[in-house]
């Protein structure tokens, strides 16, 4: 699976998922490990203390002894009954003493070691101690104790409880180190030997005595007793002491299964190597006879410095592992709590960082579909807000360009559309003009061909009627025959002067003096009379250069005809004007006729189209001034309103192009 197919929350939120959970692995391995540390070293620093404890009251007890043994032999009375040789009165006060003392054995030798009162086993006697380890130095003067391995035989002589005492079975221990024998029968002593003097300064003898350790019990449970005031957890004791015979536990409360002193179990082989081969002190966890504990152990040395044992203290290392799982166990309730505090405010902080996101995604789709007056709703001052800001300005960017690209469009088209309208203004005028000109060929051939014989015709038909009497029957009808060829005559020129209209004869000409030449022509004429004459001449109208006659031909037949669509009645407006550029003058003839249908508009400048009746038009007026217009590269234009009026439009360059005429 890959994280790219997931939104951008949930990828965020995956990240700091991985984060904070390989952060709280490591902080709870760590923390797990200082928390285990720390209670460990501050369960061994108190057992190492405790060792040392249980150090002082062993040596306690030893100078316990020496004391006891000093003292005694500092006994006036002692040495009287040995100068003395009161034997009994010697065993008396020697066995209080060592029964007042608790001590296993009180004994006495000779000035050369040899036992000559034994407390506890008065028959046996003689036998030479000068080369006990103790008594050897004792023999040299002054008083000397120690720990010391007591053989059986020795310990046989001074009594047979005492050796039985001493005797320990062992016990099969997994972890002890190999043993070829399968018990031990010497004994472990704390003992004192003094040196006896008289008053002059001669010894007299050594007097020694001491504890044995195998099976007695004082020492132990008094350091259980002082270091660990016998406190107890879930029904077991939690510290123990142990006093080994090299690697035999002879005196100790630990407790094996059944409950009863763990006597002959032996130390694991670890100890056995660090502490009785190596001479270190030993401390760290481990298991001792059923149980796992927090350990100390030193050797015990004799007065040769050679190790003979080990002395023990430990606790109970459940405890401690309780200890360390209930802050193992607060350790991670605060942890997780905090990963879920953080998860919280990931949460928040997350969402506070995607809804911006998600609405500019809304607004990017809402774009995309085309509303554009969307905006992002985002204020912050971040780089978010900046990015709605920039996304907002863009987007309103968008809008002017799209509208100002609407604007360019509608423009255009309205341009088009005013191209388009032009174009097939000047296409039609563009087929007027043709039709137009094929009728003028048409006529111009007609007109040619009838011209001479209607020539011949009237003058023969006029020689006729100057030959005819007026009373003959036949000189109404030639001289109808005249009237009406000239008639003829007069259109066939009319419609030369269309098909081949001359050239014009050019002048420099005030257009408004035209107009009013034509119109002092209808002065005195009576359709005139009643029409009423507006003028709004321009006065800075420029000059121009036309065939004035042909012009004056033009505004004559636009103002007869105005007049005649009136039917002499009503106002004619002239108007001359020039355009903003300077290239045309304009002048124009506004009447209030009746005006000219649509379907006529299109026809009005075709030779032989009139609505007059027959003889009283030619329709050839409008055609002519068509012609002589187009000749001066001007326009002539027509706008009508139905019962309004019509305006006739003459658009006439200001400066004409020599020789270009058509
Ligand atoms: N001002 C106008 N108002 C209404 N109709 C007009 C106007 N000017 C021209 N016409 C129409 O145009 C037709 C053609 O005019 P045109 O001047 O060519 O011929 P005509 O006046 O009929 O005859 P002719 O001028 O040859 O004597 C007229 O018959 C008339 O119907
Ligand atoms: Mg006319």
């Amino acid at each position: 699976m890959q994280l790219t197919q997931f939104s951008l929350r949930k990828k965020i939120i995956i990240r700091f998922l991985i984060v904070i959970i390989i952060g709280g692995l490591l902080s709870l391995s760590f923390g797990s490990r200082l928390i285990k540390n720390t209670l460990i070293a501050q369960a061994q620093a108190k057992v190492k203390h405790d060792l040392a404890t249980a150090r002082m009251i062993f040596n306690e007890k030893l100078n316990n002894i020496k004391e006891v043994i000093a003292l005694t032999a500092a006994r006036e009375s002692l040495q009287y009954s040995i100068k003395n040789k009161q034997h009994d009165l010697l065993l008396k006060q020697l066995s209080s003493v060592r029964k007042k003392n608790r001590l296993d054995i009180l004994s006495l030798t000779d000035s050369e070691g040899k036992v000559v009162l034994r407390t506890l086993n008065p028959k046996i006697l003689g036998d030479d101690q000068s080369k006990d380890e103790l008594v050897s130095l004792a023999l040299k003067g002054g008083i000397t104790s120690n720990a010391q391995i007591f053989p059986r035989e020795e310990l046989l002589k001074e009594s047979k409880d005492l050796a039985g005492q001493a005797a320990i079975e062992f016990i099969p221990t997994p972890k002890a180190a190999d043993q070829q024998k399968n018990r031990e029968t010497s004994g472990m002593m704390l003992k004192a030997a003094s040196s006896l003097m008289d008053e002059k300064g001669n010894l007299l003898g050594v007097l020694y005595g001491g504890v044995l350790l195998n099976r007695n019990y004082e020492i132990v449970d008094r350091i259980k007793e002082l270091v660990y005031k016998g406190e107890k957890y879930k029904g077991r004791e939690t510290g123990t002491a142990t006093i080994f015979q090299h690697d035999l536990r002879i005196s100790t409360n630990v407790r094996n299964k059944g409950g009863s002193r763990a006597i002959g179990t032996r130390v694991s082989r670890e100890v056995n190597n660090a502490v009785l081969s190596e001479g270190k002190s030993w401390i760290d966890r481990a298991f001792v006879v059923n149980n796992w504990y927090i350990t100390a152990y030193e050797p015990i040395k004799n007065v040769k410095n050679e190790i003979i044992g080990i002395l023990y203290v430990g606790m109970l290392e459940k405890p401690y592992i309780d200890t360390t799982n209930q802050v193992m166990l607060t350790f991670i309730f605060i942890a997780a709590l905090c990963v879920a505090l953080l998860l919280v405010i990931l949460y928040f902080s997350i969402n506070r960082i995607i809804n911006p996101l998600s609405k500019m995604v809304v607004a990017t789709q809402e774009i995309a579909k085309g509303d554009l007056s969307h905006k992002v709703e985002i204020r912050s001052n971040d780089e978010i807000g900046y990015l709605a800001k920039s996304f907002n300005k863009m987007t309103q960017d968008l809008k002017t360009a799209n509208e100002k690209l609407l604007g360019w469009t509608k423009t255009l088209e309205k341009k088009v559309d005013e191209r388009t309208k032009e174009l097939t203004e000047m296409q039609a005028h563009l087929i007027q003009s043709e039709k137009l000109a094929s009728l003028g060929k048409l006529a111009a051939g007609i007109a040619h061909e009838i011209n001479n014989p209607l020539g011949g015709v009237l003058i023969y038909s006029h020689l006729l009627l100057e030959d005819t009497n007026r009373n003959n029957p036949h000189y109404e009808n030639l001289k109808k025959i005249v009237k009406e060829t000239s008639r003829c005559k007069d259109i066939v020129k009319g419609l030369l002067e269309f098909a081949r209209p001359k050239e014009p004869e050019r002048s420099s000409i005030a257009p408004n003096d035209i107009i009013e030449k034509s119109l002092s022509f209808f002065k005195t004429q009576a359709l005139f009379q009643n029409i009423k004459i507006k003028k709004k001449y321009s006065s800075d109208l420029p000059k121009i250069t036309a065939d004035k006659d042909q012009l004056y031909q033009v505004f004559i037949n636009i103002l007869l005809n105005a007049a005649e669509a009136m039917e002499g009645n009503g106002t004619l407006t002239l108007s001359s004007e020039s355009d903003k550029e300077g290239k045309y003058i304009h002048i124009l003839f506004t009447d209030t006729g009746p005006g000219i249908t649509e379907e006529d508009e299109k026809r009005l400048f075709e030779p032989f189209f009139t609505t007059k009746e027959v003889g009283k038009g030619t329709g050839l007026g409008l055609a002519i001034s068509y012609s002589i217009i187009r000749k001066h590269k001007g326009t002539i234009a027509v706008s009508s309103q139905a019962g309004k009026g019509t305006t006739f439009t003459v658009s006439l360059p200001i400066k004409s192009k020599k020789g270009n005429d058509e």
